[in-house]
């Protein structure tokens, strides 16, 4: 955990965005400020666009109205050149399909360096046993393909595939789903210990109330398109907005509740 949003320019901006589907607007209007440093959870129903945003954020989905800028530049105005520059200083966990299953740990941390830089095989494999080791992987996890990994080994690849570049900013869809609780405690407590390391700026979709209890600085829920609230987690816990009283002091959010008291 670092420092909570201070009077920094922001590493993303993002203004009144507008997203949609078809007749389906999904984003409607959101602005919201990730600044450096920060760890920045995003919380909201399932279905209301944490994926989305995330996406249109890179540059997968096209966004119909408002501005995106990420370090101060806007992607869609980037010359091909200076948009793979860009994309080059951030890394992605996605939340489905972490790792291509037909090839090993070690081939899925090279992907981002293969096709952004030219590195010896040499170079690339002594890169990728650093992420391993990172991540905190066994070396033999190297040459193993996905399906041969547990659900919190998966993740941990994904991760070390996320910081293949080096990046400033990560980028995490939901990291947690689908570990159990301890498995989600201690990635947890990797991310936030990579973030301190690394001085990354995290920008992490999440379900798991545990993990914002942890390690995000701040937090942003979104509803009917746009960010409700953001701010520290006490300051949402005390947020009379319904769709947050329902989120937060619901079954799952009373334990949460009664530790951040006082
Ligand atoms: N490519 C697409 N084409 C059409 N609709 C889409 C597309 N991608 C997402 N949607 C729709 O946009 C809405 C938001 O989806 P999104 O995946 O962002 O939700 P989410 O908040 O990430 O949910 P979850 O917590 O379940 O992951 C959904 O209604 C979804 O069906
Ligand atoms: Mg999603």
């Amino acid at each position: 955990m670092s420092m909570a949003a201070p009077a920094k320019e922001p590493i993303i901006s993002v203004r009144d965005l507008v997203v949609g589907f078809g007749d389906r607007l999904v984003m409607n209007g959101l602005s919201l400020d990730v600044y450096p440093g920060e760890v920045l959870g995003f919380v909201g129903g399932s279905g209301q666009g944490k994926s989305v945003l995330t996406r249109a954020i890179l540059g997968l989905v096209p966004k119909r109205a408002g501005s995106i800028r990420v370090f101060g530049q806007d992607r869609d105005s980037l010359a091909p050149a200076a948009r793979r520059a860009l994309e080059q200083r951030w890394g992605v966990l996605f939340q489905n399909g972490a790792l291509f299953s037909g090839l090993t740990v070690k081939q899925n941390i090279q992907m981002p360096m293969r096709e952004s830089r030219e590195l010896s095989p040499r170079l690339m494999d002594e890169l990728a046993m650093l992420k391993i080791e990172l991540v905190g992987l066994k070396p033999d996890a190297a040459d193993k393909f996905p399906s041969e990994l547990s659900g919190g080994m998966v993740k941990r690849a994904a991760l070390a595939r996320a910081l293949a570049l080096d990046p400033e900013l990560v980028f995490l869809d939901e990291p947690t789903s689908g570990l159990d609780p301890i498995g989600a405690a201690e990635f947890d407590q990797l991310i936030g210990t990579l973030q301190e390391t690394l001085g990354l700026t995290v920008f992490m979709v999440t379900h798991d109330l545990d993990s914002l209890y942890a390690i995000c600085d701040r937090v942003a829920a979104l509803a009917e398109g746009r960010v409700i609230a953001a701010g520290t987690l006490d300051d949402l816990l005390k947020s009379d907005h319904p769709w947050l009283q329902a989120y937060f002091h619901g079954v799952r959010g009373s334990r949460l509740v009664a530790s951040s008291a006082g």
